[in-house]
């Protein structure tokens, strides 16, 4: 393996660019050429590698998103797309490829293994909703954002004495929304995994309320539904002044913590290592603390399961 290349795909996260950093030097210690794909499989198919060097990622550990850029590429979903994003890499010589990203990223990932393209990938997104991996670089970077809206809310929300329902990102999963709501204290948490009947919400409220409690947060993860339709109804049933909160897209960006740039720069030297030892098809996962690898194909066919003791946990503490 004289030649490798690194893309990020899909939704970008904080920590990205500590992968790509780790990536990059990682290579070039061990005296192997490293190129950058442009736009994530958008820029396979249209040629787009530059050459990187140690310049190339200084100064960028610090950033969140992806110097390469990303993109959710509709072309690479065609067999057309990706024949010809694998002529490409074999135009530019490109002996193995890593790539950060989700669940869609590693689905394109196994297209390419399928094609003899060796591949190895990092799981980095803000949702955490990746098997076989306990952490995906962004997320903790993600939840500290959130934590600190909530804290921010509360602020505001004990002044006037209200309610807040706040929309919390992830997709079709909860993993944010539940590990922001147990560190920021929110009196519900509505995930998509663990339903909950909207009375048992106003009950909570209610009971709050009766010993003292002038305000609470109600998380919701956007997965749940139209959180619109559920702030209204707490407001039929409770009677209560309730506020509703989109936090939107500052979920996904600012500069990653310590432990998303520390977790990206394992995550991208191994997987450096893993495609110089001849690995392909595998994914870099962190269990207990301790880098493993699975095979994508695991990866994608399974679900990652909600910790119910952390959800119990948090039902608990907000009693
Ligand atoms: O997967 C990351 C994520 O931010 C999800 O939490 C969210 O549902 C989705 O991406 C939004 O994607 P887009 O910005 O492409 O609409």
């Amino acid at each position: 393996m004289k030649r490798i290349a690194v893309l990020t795909s899909g939704g970008d996260s904080p920590g990205m660019n500590a992968a790509i950093r780790a990536v990059v030097r990682t290579a070039i210690y061990n005296n192997i050429d490293i190129y950058g794909v442009k736009r994530g499989y958008s820029g396979l198919i249209h040629g787009e590698f530059i050459k990187m060097n140690l310049g190339s990622v200084a100064d960028i550990i610090q950033r969140g998103g992806t110097i390469l850029h990303t993109s959710r590429c509709q072309e690479f979903y065609t067999d057309e797309g990706r024949e010809k994003a694998v002529a490409k890499l074999r135009a530019n010589r490109i002996d193995g490829l890593v790539v950060i990203g989700g669940d869609g990223t590693f689905r394109g990932a196994l297209e390419l293994e399928k094609r003899q393209i060796p591949v190895i990938g990092i799981p980095g997104t803000i949702d955490n909703d990746i098997a076989c991996t306990d952490l995906t670089i962004g997320f903790d970077t993600t939840v500290n954002t959130v934590v600190d809206a909530i804290n921010k809310i509360r602020d505001t929300a004990t002044s006037l004495e209200r309610i807040f329902v706040i929309e919390v990102m992830g997709r079709d999963s909860g993993f944010i929304t539940l590990a922001a709501g147990l560190a920021g204290g929110a009196e519900s948490i509505l995930i998509p995994e663990i339903p909950v009947d909207i009375n048992t919400v106003v009950d909570n409220i209610e009971r709050g309320i009766k010993r003292g409690k002038r305000h609470s947060i109600i998380l919701v993860a956007e997965g749940i539904g139209d959180v619109r339709t559920i702030a209204q109804k707490i407001t039929e049933l409770s009677g209560l002044d309730t506020r509703l909160s989109i936090l939107g897209y500052i979920q996904r960006g600012g500069t990653p913590t310590a432990s998303d740039r520390i977790l990206a720069s394992q995550m991208g030297a191994e997987a450096v290592r893993l495609l110089l030892s001849g690995s392909s098809g595998k994914m870099v996962g962190i269990i207990g603390n301790k880098l493993e690898s699975f095979d994508i194909e695991l990866v994608i066919t399974q679900n990652k399961q909600i910790d119910n003791n952390e959800y119990n946990l948090a039902r608990m503490l907000s009693i």
